[in-house]
């Protein structure tokens, strides 16, 4: 088995592709199985360029147990880092089955096919969504889990899934202990510093910096604000907003990690990755206009089902346990976030 090889689930999305480019910067071997469905194999195209290096794709759906054997067969895989799912709360709403289908049945496909190569190393991408809402809107690792939707309970039945999994060394030692990361993203953003990767959402976009972008590139009209009559000082929403290439080198970390003395015997653990700090709605206007020179058009608009007035990390542990913390500043994600829209304003052409 090579040490370094790393099977990257969903590698050609937005979190996945800048995850690749660190990854072979790093040093590691990068196989990547994706299925296309929400993602262009142009980023990969570009992931090789920006890092000089190539990798191995397959595209293939992570519920495909064949396919997913025949990779493990092929390739001396290390540690899987699994980004592949669907993620929007909305859409999860109107199509549960099929959000609980990918997500949650998809990992179960992974996790037998892992388990029978005997590879025993995830990283895994969960979401701050998992938090039971709570008053403060500060969220630490020890905070009671209780998603309010299915995309994120999808999230929380997966981490219940791999704390069962890897408890089960505990009981029954059997060779190689399970080493599981759950990392739980607050709101990533920004892009890879070339602008040749970035977000490229389908459609209109649902999350808040890339239709803002959007609006400023001129394909679309304007932003509507949800709601500004929450209890937070310009009474829009507060949150935690990370640049995606801080997020991805937490994932290098927590291989790190797992690798480390801090795994030894195994074990689950999670780790929330965000700055710490929050940003308002009109923060984020007011600073892309400052950053960018560009209007944002907006209008307020009525709160959007299922938000909360204010949700950021309590990153402690993931300094203490990785040795991680973002670097990046709001204008960096701004600005960032602006290179890739400007050189791409369509997003990727296949
Ligand atoms: P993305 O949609 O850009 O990337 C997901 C990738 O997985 C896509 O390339 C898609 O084609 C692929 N995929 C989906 N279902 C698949 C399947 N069944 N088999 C194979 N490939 C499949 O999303 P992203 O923003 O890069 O998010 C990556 C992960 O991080 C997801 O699990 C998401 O839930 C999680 N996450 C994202 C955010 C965020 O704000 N972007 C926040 C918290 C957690
Ligand atoms: C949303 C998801 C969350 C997911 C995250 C990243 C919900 C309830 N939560 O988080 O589970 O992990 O995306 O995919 O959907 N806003 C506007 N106008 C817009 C869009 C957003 O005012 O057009 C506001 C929102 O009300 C919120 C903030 O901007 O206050 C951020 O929204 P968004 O980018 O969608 O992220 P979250 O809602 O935090």
């Amino acid at each position: 088995m090579d040490k370094h090889t790393v099977l990257v689930t969903g590698g050609a999305g937005f979190i996945g592709s800048h995850a690749c480019v660190e990854l072979l910067q790093a040093g590691f071997n990068v196989v990547v199985v994706d299925n296309l469905s929400n993602s262009k194999l142009e980023s990969l195209k570009r992931v090789e360029q920006i890092t000089g290096k190539t990798l191995q794709f397959y595209q293939a759906d992570i519920r495909d147990k064949t396919a997913l054997t025949d990779i493990f067969a092929k390739e001396s895989i290390a540690t899987v880092i699994h980004f592949a799912g669907l993620k929007a709360v909305g859409e999860s709403c109107e199509q549960p089955l099929n959000y609980y289908h990918n997500n949650v049945y998809g990992t179960l496909v992974l996790l037998e096919a892992m388990s029978e190569a005997n590879v025993k190393q995830l990283v895994f991408s969960s979401s701050a969504t998992v938090y039971q809402p709570s008053e403060t809107g500060q969220y630490s690792e020890s905070l009671p889990l209780g998603a309010i939707n299915p995309y994120g309970r999808s999230k929380v039945m997966v981490e219940d899934i791999l704390r069962d999994v890897a408890a089960v060394d505990k009981i029954k030692p059997n060779g190689a202990p399970w080493k599981v990361a759950l990392l739980r993203y607050f709101n990533p953003i920004g892009a890879h510093e070339s602008g040749m990767i970035g977000e490229d959402p389908n459609g209109i976009p649902n999350n808040l910096m890339p239709y803002v972008s959007q609006v400023a590139i001129g394909n679309l009209k304007q932003l509507s604000v949800y709601g500004n009559d929450y209890a937070t000082p310009d009474g829009t929403g507060i949150r935690d907003y990370i640049h995606v290439v801080d997020l991805v080198k937490g994932h290098i970390k927590a291989i790190e990690a797992i690798e480390s003395d801090k795994f030894s015997g195994g074990g689950c653990k999670a780790y929330n990755l965000g700055t710490g700090k929050g940003y308002s709605v009109l923060d984020i206007v007011n600073t892309f206009e400052a950053v960018t020179g560009r209007k944002i058009l907006y209008q307020f608009a009525p709160r959007r089902a299922g938000d909360l007035a204010e949700c950021f990390a309590n990153p402690a542990l993931a300094d203490k346990e990785l040795n991680w913390i973002a670097d990046k500043d709001l204008e960096d994600m701004i600005a960032d976030t602006w290179n890739w829209q400007v050189k791409n304003p369509q997003g990727y052409v296949d």
